[in-house]
């Protein structure tokens, strides 16, 4: 197999300190021989509009193509507030995702027991804590036509975007869940708003069928997204994957993202179907934005990026002992008290962004010769 292609997106904000914490990570796994990459780096949001004028350019879209794996930080920023909507850096991440056919999103919610006590829950709610949301991620009302702003007869204006969602791309997406399910815990639990959008009612039908025709073994339950949020605060520890479209998928995850502490610890990973040989598009991300608060400043959490290459690890290059090697490092950091200003508790004392990185190189380097 030739060298693998690996595209990295720094962004805005505090993109550019994450990433060369992360690029540390990744060069420990070059230079011990575990792995090896052909990495190259693109602009993406505010960074492509401030150096091309738009927030995704013809020529990075060709590059994600070609790349077998896509490492974002993140995008945004009050600095782009007032640039008009389709040249908005999220406008970048939008169509970078629809470019590359990333249907699937995969967002762990998994509760470190070194940080459960930061947790916005008690603690026994929490503790062990492991759900993947799935989220859809180029369809709803995110991507539904019509959408725009008009002005009516009466001089009123209106705002309006469509939700949609077709059988084949409820199908798809309920597939990637239920595989899931079954590495896990073997429970699915889709969720829509059957109850006033016709919609959800599709969604619900649709994923009893497919459930009925392929699932048997996997349990399949239906809640309402309302609900849904609801339960994820009052008993989290009922969920094992969430299946969801993309308007709930987004609210829902940031709410789990909360239960385990820290946003700075959550990665993400989209993907898209698989080709005849194979091949997927793929793009890991950290869960959080940009903070534009403490950008600049040093103190950010690299923790969510490098567990989204341990992703990438896991899921575009099946390097599963790679994977679970990192994402063991990142634990024994945490159990041995080193923190970032975020996953802090009063009166701990805290790192930057680079000694955050530099802890896991060294943790890695202890790890591989234990
Ligand atoms: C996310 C973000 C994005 C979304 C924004 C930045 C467009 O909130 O990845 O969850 O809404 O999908
Ligand atoms: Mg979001």
């Amino acid at each position: 197999m030739s060298t693998p292609t690996l595209l990295l997106l720094p962004g805005d904000g505090i993109g550019s300190e994450v990433t060369p914490a992360t690029r540390k990570v990744i060069d420990w796994f070059q230079s011990t021989g575990r792995a090896t990459f052909n990495i190259t780096e693109g602009l993406i949001g505010g960074a492509s509009y401030d150096v091309h004028g738009i927030p995704l350019t013809d020529e990075t879209v060709a590059q994600a193509k070609k790349a077998d794996a896509v490492l974002l930080a993140c995008i945004g920023g009050p600095k782009w507030d007032t640039v008009s909507y389709d040249k908005r850096p999220e406008a970048g991440l939008l169509r970078i995702r629809k470019e590359l056919g990333l249907f699937a999103n995969l967002r762990p919610a998994h509760v470190f027991d070194a940080l459960a006590a930061a947790s916005a829950l008690k603690l026994e709610l929490v503790k062990g804590l492991d759900i993947m949301i799935v989220r859809e991620l180029i369809g709803g009302v995110y991507f539904g036509e019509p959408r725009g702003i008009e002005t009516l007869p009466n001089g009123e204006r209106r705002g309006f975007n469509t939700q949609s969602y077709t059988t084949s791309e409820i199908v798809r997406i309920g597939r990637v869940a239920f595989e899931l399910a079954r590495k896990r815990k073997g429970r699915v639990c889709s969720v829509e708003k059957a109850n006033v959008m016709e919609s959800g009612v599709l969604w619900r039908e649709e994923m009893t069928k497919l459930h009925a025709a392929e699932y048997k073994d996997v349990e399949l339950t239906h809640m309402y997204a309302d609900n849904c949020a609801m339960q994820l605060v009052r008993a989290p520890g009922r969920f094992d994957v969430i299946v969801t479209d993309n308007l709930f998928g987004d609210l829902l995850s940031d709410l789990a993202s909360m239960l385990t502490g820290s946003l700075g610890m959550l990665p993400s990973a989209s993907l898209g179907a698989a080709d005849s040989s194979g091949r997927q598009a793929a793009l890991y991300e950290p869960i959080h934005g940009s903070a534009p608060d403490i950008a600049g400043k040093g103190i950010a959490n690299p923790l969510a990026m490098i567990l989204s290459f341990a992703m990438m690890l896991r899921y575009s290059f099946n390097m599963a002992a790679n994977a679970d090697l990192l994402e063991k490092a990142v634990h024994s950091v945490l159990a041995s008290g080193i923190r970032t200003a975020d996953i802090a508790e009063q009166g701990q004392p805290t790192v930057g962004t680079t000694a955050m990185g530099d802890a896991v190189v060294k943790e890695l380097d202890r790890l591989a010769k234990s």
